[in-house]
């Protein structure tokens, strides 16, 4: 192969399983608890941990003595032991001990890759740097993941395609109002636009020509440390005071044919305001968005792997042309830089990647496996513990499927709930949402409503102004 061969290679690799040198968010933060998690992400097996202080920590998952996982291992609060030999690894990724020989040469190396971690807006983000950029670069997030004035909250969905149409679909403003023609937010405006690109700062900004504030309107796309996506569509009026609804979007690659999309679901909006969506967020409008979210993955897993190579592109494309244009730009960089450093890519395919990644999915897709079992996890004190987190739900392509396979979806999808919402919520809710359909956003305005409902206020007395913020202010959180 010549150097140019060699090098388009690496750079279609880089771009088919995700480019380096960014921050990736890698798992949301309550799926990291105090077991040691296993996740496959741009096609990289990873442990992710917390120490006994909370913080988090990302290791190769490969334990230096025989590659055993070291997700399948122990926590012991400032290393992880593997399970096979009890190898101990430090969060740095150096052998602190080998308790199996009395002295080994192994102790005091650093055998271990390290993934630098931050945890924002429950999020972890990990570094993805090539081996000529291990340290990482400064990660600038979009001011809604910054700013307190902007309450956010994160969704995570697992979707079976390439992370490229993940992106392709955000960037994609005009689906908006045919794909979600149904939903309660998509369904005004033009079905015709032409669209622009408008560079900016960090990136550039997709829009359409003749309509703002009706519905997916544009788009944004920033490159500050990792690849970010934003834009905003007006909520309808029953959604209550504040402002519009906007979404802070990455999409991390898991392997060639998966990937995780993390969206943060953005409002401007402070004090009662706040607590009140949270509050309409949980019992009603999650589910809306849920809803919106699975037509992108039912359209994205049904297309063919190869559906890029047989486009016929339109105007309204140019968004994701843009993209496209710029990550294969810089995955071209990323290679060239590689081959000039005579450094290996850091996706150059491991001697293992015929097989299918053991991922945290597949181990929970074969039935009676051992590797199922050992959700049931081994303590160092032979007590067995249930571990229902080393697996993550699969989505369609899931292989075995099981009751188990169909539960822990639904425990994953309703994740900013933690219970599901009484009768009297859901009424309060139903009865709120009326009440701003109607114009109606005042404090002494909402409780006069809610006396005329019926519905009993706390402690079976009437609705105040007082009662109600803080009455939502307790039903806010989950
Ligand atoms: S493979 Fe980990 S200790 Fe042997
Ligand atoms: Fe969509």
């Amino acid at each position: 192969m010549s150097d140019d061969a060699a090098v388009e290679a690496v750079a279609g690799t880089l771009l088919e399983q995700g480019l380096r040198n960014l921050w990736y968010p890698i798992a949301p933060s309550w799926q990291v608890g105090e077991n040691p998690l296993g996740v496959t992400r741009l096609g990289d097996r990873i442990v992710v941990w917390r120490d006994r202080d909370g913080a988090v920590h990302a290791l190769e998952d490969r334990c230096p003595h025989r590659g055993a996982r070291l997700s399948l291992g122990w926590n012991l609060g400032d290393r992880l032991a593997c399970w096979y030999h009890g190898v101990e690894i430090d969060a740095g990724g150096t052998v602190l001990d080998v308790p199996a020989v009395d002295s080994c040469p192994l102790t005091g190396k650093t055998a271990v890759r390290r993934y630098p971690c931050r945890e924002v807006r429950g999020a972890i983000f990990a570094w993805f740097g090539d081996d000529l950029h291990q340290e990482p670069a400064e990660l600038a997030l979009p001011e809604q993941l910054t700013d307190d004035h902007y309450a956010t909250m994160l969704c995570v969905a697992t979707w079976g395609c390439n992370y490229r149409y993940a992106i392709d679909n955000v960037m994609d403003p005009m689906h908006g109002t045919y794909l979600h023609a149904q939903s309660h937010s998509m369904a005004q405006g033009n079905r015709r636009a032409r669209l622009r690109v408008v560079p900016t700062e960090t990136g550039f900004l997709c829009e359409k020509e003749d309509q703002r504030n009706v519905n997916f309107d544009w788009v944004e796309f920033g490159a500050t440390g990792g690849h970010w996506m934003r834009l905003e569509i007006p909520y309808g009026k029953s959604a209550g005071p504040g402002g519009p609804f906007g979404i802070v979007g990455f999409v991390t690659p898991v392997d060639r044919e998966t990937c995780q999309v993390y969206f943060w679901r953005v409002r401007e909006v402070e004090g009662w305001q706040r607590d009140l969506w949270r509050f309409l967020y949980r019992t009603r409008l999650e589910s809306l968005h849920w809803d919106v979210l699975e037509q992108d993955r039912l359209v994205l897993e049904a297309m063919a792997g190869d559906a890029r190579e047989h486009e016929l592109l339109y105007q309204h494309d140019t968004g994701l042309v843009r993209v496209r244009r710029f990550m294969g730009k810089e995955a071209e960089r990323q290679a060239a830089a590689l081959a000039g450093g005579g450094a290996r890519a850091a996706t150059a395919p491991a001697p293992d990647s015929g097989r299918p990644p053991v991922d945290e999915a597949r181990i929970a897709g074969g039935a009676g496996s051992s590797a199922r079992r050992q959700r049931f996890h081994p303590r160092p004190n032979g007590e067995l513990e249930f571990n229902p987190w080393l697996a993550e739900p699969r989505g369609s392509k899931g292989d075995a499927a099981t009751v188990e396979d169909f539960a822990e979806p639904l425990l994953y999808r309703w994740q900013n709930r933690a219970r599901a919402p009484t009768d009297h919520e859901s009424r309060l809710a139903d009865e709120l949402m009326a009440t701003f359909a109607a114009g109606v956003h005042d404090l002494p305005g909402i409780a006069r409503r809610l006396n005329e409902s019926g519905l009993a206020g706390p402690g079976g007395g009437p609705w105040t102004a007082e009662a109600f913020s803080a009455a939502v202010r307790d039903l806010a959180s989950p």
